[in-house]
């Protein structure tokens, strides 16, 4: 099983914080964005990983990451996305990084309280297909939003005005290899991407796609309010597992 981090894009909700930097650079705590995920991926005992950048700051990744050691790693891998191709575009590039096996993609802005241990243990016994994880959120209109019938999804909205749930689908996707001759039949969305949302439904017209609901807190950070919402869950988390002097 390989890891794919994307962290490209122009994060234009962040502007003027992005405007000169990457979003997945910007602190979160006591760290930059982009340490989570690889933390997620990490503890998931995943050793390839690659990181999809692009916009502003690209080389800054290597400066900071740079071989990987410092989280156990042997080495990193990197990729550069030009434009803002969207998620499925960014993951195009990455089909001769996966080498045929399956692929655990986090979006390089989503942070989680616990490990994907479970999740990812549960996908390696799935013989084939993709699996989600959802997790239930007081605004899911600002997210993928899965349609579920009993033990199923039957279709995901992007950002629908009058959501069918009140899931949202995370920025964490288990893939198998079919994932890439999916992503390559794609057609741009309104907002002019190639969006992670039509690949899932791709799955889910296959029959095969499944779901968990993720255990403890989960954000996205790229926009001001969840950015300081990441911020905030990080510090508890750390005062809460701090002995108190
Ligand atoms: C993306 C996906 C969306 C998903 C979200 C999770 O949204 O398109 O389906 O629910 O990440 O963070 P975006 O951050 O591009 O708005």
């Amino acid at each position: 099983m390989k890891g794919i981090i994307l962290a490209g894009g122009l994060g234009t909700r962040l502007h003027p914080l992005t405007k000169v930097t990457n979003k997945h650079l910007l602190p979160v705590y006591d760290k930059p964005m982009i340490y989570y995920p690889i933390e997620t991926l990490c503890k998931a005992g995943i050793k390839d990983i690659m990181i999809v950048t692009g916009g502003n700051s690209a080389g800054s990744f290597l400066q900071l990451l740079g071989n990987g050691r410092a989280f156990g790693l042997q080495d990193i891998f990197y990729t550069y996305q030009e434009g803002e191709g969207g998620i499925a575009d960014a993951l195009r590039l990455c089909e001769h990084f996966s080498e045929g096996q399956r692929i655990v993609v986090i979006l390089g802005d989503n942070i989680i309280q616990d490990d994907i241990v479970p999740y990812v243990r549960k996908f390696e016994e799935q013989p084939s297909g993709a699996r989600l994880l959802l997790k239930e959120v007081p605004d899911p209109q600002r997210f993928g939003v899965p349609e579920l019938d009993g033990e199923r999804i039957v279709n995901i909205e992007e950002k629908p005005t009058q959501p069918k749930s009140s899931y949202a689908v995370t920025g964490i996707y288990m893939y198998d290899a079919r994932v890439f001759e999916f992503a390559k039949g794609l057609k741009p969305s309104a907002r002019g991407e190639l969006e992670i949302t039509d690949v899932n439904n791709a799955y889910i017209q296959s029959g095969d796609l499944y779901y968990d609901i993720l255990r403890g807190w989960w954000t996205d950070a790229g926009q001001f309010e969840s950015l300081q919402l990441a911020t905030n869950l990080v510090a508890a988390e750390r005062h809460a597992s701090t002995p108190r002097r």
